[in-house]
């Protein structure tokens, strides 16, 4: 199959049309783009599952472009869903919602529930609003490797496989949505992403952090099932360290193997005698979490075999990038400090 790689807001009219048809495009949104096909197509939808080669117990989030979109999807709107949306929608924020008949089972991997988000990119906008469809996307990678963020990224792993990629820039945020359930009798974190957990409370109150969050959960039944698959893997063997920037440099110039590369911060980037991925600024949590998947890629296409990655503070953002770091690292870490 030739995938065409569209860029020009005249091409959406297109882009609608293969939609309407059933089959499925790669878009731009806020935090990586999306593998989309019409949500309420299940032979649609079915085409994702086999572009990415994912497994059928792990439900899509549905993309909406306005308010008025979400009742005929889901079974009750809480008071707690639309106070978030007015808060964060659009944007980096996914809700899981009592589902409705319309949504096909394929969708919700059989279960009671549907994600639903308002991505803020103009042109994910524009493309759902020209379909007249929710649109089901996961991220536009094959299982198993980051997320992407850039068209180029999405053409690595699906060119040949889909028929179109819109290149809508590199996405602003660069890690996928926050996932909070609304179903249970208290808000529930189930993946950290775009909005943090303090925004959350500041809206909602007080939010139960899902265990799967920061632990390797191997249960066949957890809360967010993408949660339980090893995600995120670069080709390199990872270990995610924690520590000052000292003990950080020390530790890569002294104990690191020869061939090990660091994932670290700018401000100890020049110390370091070893080659180095600077991620951004340690503070930045927003300049991290924008270059961490991008990174993750260029590691494979340089082919290093050793990463040591340096973990930023796990406040704010930093929790997003925590957990995607420690399925990269298929859960090695190690305390620098204490050694
Ligand atoms: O930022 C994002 O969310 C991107 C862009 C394209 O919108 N999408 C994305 O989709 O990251 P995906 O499929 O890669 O991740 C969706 C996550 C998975 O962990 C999945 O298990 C969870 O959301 N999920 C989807 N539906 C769910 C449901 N009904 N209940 C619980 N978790 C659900
Ligand atoms: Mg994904």
């Amino acid at each position: 199959m030739k995938t065409t790689l569209y860029n020009n807001i005249t091409d959406i009219p297109a882009v609608a049309c293969l939609l309407q048809q059933g089959q499925v495009v790669a878009v731009p949104t806020e935090t990586v783009y999306g593998l989309a096909a019409n949500a309420l197509d299940s032979r649609a939808v079915e085409k994702i599952f086999a572009a990415k080669n994912r497994p059928a117990d792990n439900p899509l989030i549905v993309h909406i472009a306005k308010w008025e979109e979400l009742p005929p999807l889901v079974s009750e709107i809480p008071a707690s869903a639309k106070a978030l949306a007015q808060a964060f929608w659009p944007g980096p924020l996914t809700m899981v919602l009592p589902r409705s008949e319309k949504i096909p089972d394929i969708v919700t991997a059989g279960g009671n529930t549907v994600a639903i988000r308002m991505p803020a990119h103009p042109v994910a906008k524009a493309i759902i609003e020209a379909a007249g469809v929710p649109l089901a996307a996961p991220s536009a990678n094959r299982s198993g490797s980051p997320s992407p963020t850039t068209a180029a990224h999405v053409m690595t792993d699906m060119e040949g496989i889909i028929p179109a990629v819109f290149d809508g820039g590199a996405s602003q945020v660069g890690v996928e949505s926050t996932v909070i359930s609304l179903v249970g009798p208290r808000p529930r974190l189930l993946r950290p992403g775009g909005i943090t957990p303090e925004q959350l409370e500041q809206v909602v109150g007080e939010i139960d952090i899902d265990p799967s969050i920061t632990a390797n959960v191997h249960l066949e039944r957890v809360s967010s099932p993408g949660m339980k698959y090893k995600h995120y893997a670069p080709k390199a063997k990872v270990t995610l360290l924690h520590g000052s920037q000292p003990a950080f440099v020390d530790f890569m110039n002294h104990q690191a193997e020869a061939d090990a590369v660091a994932l670290c911060f700018h401000e100890e980037a020049h110390q370091i005698t070893k080659p180095v991925l600077c991620i951004g600024h340690a503070e930045d949590h927003g300049e991290i979490a924008h270059n961490l998947f991008s990174l993750l890629r260029q590691a494979d296409q340089q082919q290093i075999t050793r990463i040591y990655a340096h973990c930023p503070e796990r406040r704010g953002i930093g929790l997003a990038i925590y957990n995607r770091l420690i399925r990269a690292a298929a859960f090695d870490e190690r305390e620098l400090d204490q050694e």
